[in-house]
């Protein structure tokens, strides 16, 4: 299982540093707020500018704004691999066409009270399918125990039909969970608070990849 943390629990006084402290990380997660799809802010395209050039990484971004097709172009830098907005989202499917077109992977994410069933269509189309674990909107939740029947859901539909995309979760991953999301067929985790909480982020990191519940 790949591991990307989300920076929106770092330090944001010491960005280089907290960047710099997860330099194993399969992906950098940035999750994006406009205190209207969800009841927060976080940051915009010039944050995600300044950590893609401190960043060797690749970037996976979490558009949770009600508008997606306003900030694709934004987001659409150099290292940015995958662009991700929400299936609640206003004209979802032509932000899903304008991040193809771009020549980014295309990423959908559902919202927790949203089900499977409602983004079935699209699933032959897009590279990465994100569950949502917590409700969008804020770091440090608890992990929703339903979103494992999502995720074998997706596997289960991959599998039948032969789509391509990838499945990454998002929200509440912390020692205890990973092996569950690991074990129900995640190939991406999403880890923000109980990562940036540790020292020893690599390390640790890599503990979240090979935990397995034996
Ligand atoms: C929630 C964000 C998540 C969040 C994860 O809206 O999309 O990426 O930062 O943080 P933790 O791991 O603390 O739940
Ligand atoms: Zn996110």
């Amino acid at each position: 299982m790949k591991i990307a943390p989300s920076v929106l629990t770092a330090d944001f006084t010491n960005l280089k540093n907290e960047i710099d402290s997860i330099s194993d990380a399969d992906l950098i997660h940035i999750d994006i707020m406009d205190g209207n799809f969800v009841p927060n802010i976080s940051f915009g395209p010039a944050i995600t500018k300044q950590i893609s050039k401190v960043s060797n990484k690749n970037l996976d971004v979490h558009l949770m704004v009600l508008d997606p097709l306003n900030w694709i172009d934004e987001f659409s830098l150099e290292n940015v691999e995958y662009i991700t907005v929400h299936f609640e989202s206003n004209n979802f499917l032509e932000a899903l066409t304008k991040i193809r077109k771009n020549g980014k992977k295309v990423g959908l994410t559902i919202k927790p009270e949203t089900s499977v069933s409602l983004i079935s269509k699209y699933l032959k189309d897009v590279d990465l399918v994100l569950i949502m674990s917590v409700k969008p909107g804020f770091g440090g939740q608890k992990f929703i125990p339903e979103s494992l029947n999502k995720v074998k859901e997706l596997v289960d539909l991959r599998e039948k039909n032969n789509y391509k995309y990838v499945i990454e979760i998002d929200g509440g991953i912390n020692g205890e969970t990973a092996p569950l999301v690991k074990k129900a067929g995640v190939d991406i985790a999403v880890v923000g608070s109980y990562l940036f909480n540790k020292k020893e982020r690599n390390k640790e990191m890599e503990k979240l990849r090979w935990k397995s519940l034996f």
